[in-house]
């Protein structure tokens, strides 16, 4: 029988890689979106505002009782950013759900007291703005009674691939131009010169990471770290591109302190971000092991397409 499949997002970049893979291996997939942008085919919507937790239970509910099912196999809260998403996690689906994924991120940790690699545990996590809240989201699973509702975290570094935009460093994070700025021959403007480490993994990666936590109850109150298999300077990130283009890559540098003083909330993006996985490896779940230089041409080939 085919395994069902919640998807709390589903046509974003990491929740509708997440819904297409879990199609492509047979599940049945349901998404939760509010119906604003096209959905990956062969999956049933579910349209609601998950910050209306009661029209969020109650579509969900009827989408439930329409493929007369009592339980979810697995929901994979890829849009969780605040304590209160997590409190409705656990609220909507303890009972009808048999494992929940929440997606967290590798931010939750202070720039300022990294190990290197950084493990699953530390002593220093950030408590305020992005990182921090999803830090919060993470300290609400741990500190509640969840019933029969098993539930695991991954926390991605850099997420790339097709469906978003280059760029894993400021200033050309994310950078809408950049393919066009390096054709030109521009130069690139990188913070620290782009020597902070990165360990980015391709989205399908880890959406196939994610599908391999079905059935594995064993994994409860657990959280892994999410990463590719390079470690790479930011930098060799922005020449691999030009490489795939068959461009110099000029480089000019920004002093971090400058930068930093003008934009503290830039501060998880300047230091290294590299992981030990070996929890992932010990826990036999599927590793991220795409080469940076094969995702990265074919996130370029879907930008250029
Ligand atoms: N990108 C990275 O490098 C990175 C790194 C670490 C962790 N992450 C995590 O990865 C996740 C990103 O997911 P994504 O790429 O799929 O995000 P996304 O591209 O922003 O897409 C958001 C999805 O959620 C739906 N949505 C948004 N608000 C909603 C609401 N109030 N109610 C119901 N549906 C809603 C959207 O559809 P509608 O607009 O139609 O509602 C869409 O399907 C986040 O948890 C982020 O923290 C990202």
């Amino acid at each position: 029988m085919a395994n069902d499949l919640l998807v709390i997002g589903g046509s974003g970049f990491v929740s509708g890689t997440v819904a297409r893979r879990a199609v492509a291996a047979g599940f049945r997939v349901w998404v939760v979106t509010r119906g604003q942008r096209p959905l990956p085919d062969g999956v049933t919507a579910i349209v609601a505002d998950r910050k209306d937790t009661p029209s969020f239970e109650g579509a969900i509910s009827a989408a439930m009782q329409m493929a007369k099912i009592d339980h979810f196999d697995l929901v994979a809260d890829c849009i969780g950013y605040d304590a209160v998403d997590a409190v409705q996690d656990v609220a909507v689906f303890r009972e009808r759900a048999h494992q929940l994924l929440f997606v967290s991120t590798d931010f939750v940790f202070d720039p300022t007291h990294r190990r290197f690699p950084q493990g699953e545990l530390s002593d220093h996590y950030l408590s305020d703005g992005y990182g921090g809240k999803k830090r919060l989201c993470e300290l609400h699973l741990l500190g509640t009674d969840t019933g029969d509702m098993s539930w695991s975290v991954v926390r991605p570094c850099h997420i790339y691939g097709p469906g978003s935009e280059l760029g894993c460093l400021p200033e050309h994070g994310r950078d809408k131009a950049l393919l066009e700025k390096l054709r030109a021959g521009e130069k690139l403007h990188l913070v620290g010169g782009g020597h902070f480490l990165q360990q980015p993994i391709l989205a399908r990666d880890l959406a196939d990471l994610m599908l391999g936590f079905l059935g594995r109850s064993d994994l409860h109150r657990r959280i892994f770290q999410a990463a590719g298999p390079d470690v790479v300077e930011s930098v060799d990130y922005y020449r691999i591109i030009g490489d795939v283009l068959g461009v110099p890559v000029g480089i000019e540098e920004i002093p971090v302190d400058a930068y930093l003083a003008a934009n503290p909330a830039s501060a998880p993006f300047l230091c290294h971000r590299i992981y030990d996985l070996s929890g992932l490896h010990a826990a036999e779940l599927p590793t991220p092991a795409t080469p940076l230089t094969v995702g990265l041409a074919e996130q370029i080939s879907a930008l250029d397409a």
